[in-house]
């Protein structure tokens, strides 16, 4: 099975082929912000793929005009609710600063002190 690895978490978990890195860092219980629920509206749920690429879905047009409004795009970002892990192997996604800032302003109780 496909494996996920969530930076800087350090978190890491097998996946069924087609499960998306939003459900993959839910399942992981990892730190990644979701604000728009995850139907491609809102880009908090940024990610750099530090490894693995290539054995994630191609993007799409929604995927790439949501990515517009994220902040630091660089050419291995994607928006976790939309990128899916299609092939074995692993996958080491950096939760993006303002992901992890939406994932505590959702989640207050977790903040770090
Ligand atoms: S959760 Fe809103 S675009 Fe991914």
């Amino acid at each position: 099975m496909p494996k996920v690895r969530f930076e800087p978490d350090g978190i890491e978990i097998e996946v069924k082929a087609g499960t998306t890195i939003l459900e993959a860092a839910e399942q992981a219980g990892a730190q990644l912000g979701s604000a728009c629920g995850g139907v491609c509206a809102c880009a908090t749920c940024h990610v750099y793929i530090a490894e693995g690429l290539e054995s994630l879905s191609e993007m799409d047009e929604c995927e790439e005009d949501s990515l517009d409004k994220a902040f630091d795009v660089r050419r291995n970002s994607r928006l976790a609710c939309q990128a899916q892990v299609q092939t074995e192997g692993r996958t080491v996604v950096t939760i993006s600063h303002a992901s992890r800032q939406t994932f505590f302003d959702e989640h207050p109780e977790l903040r770090e002190r």
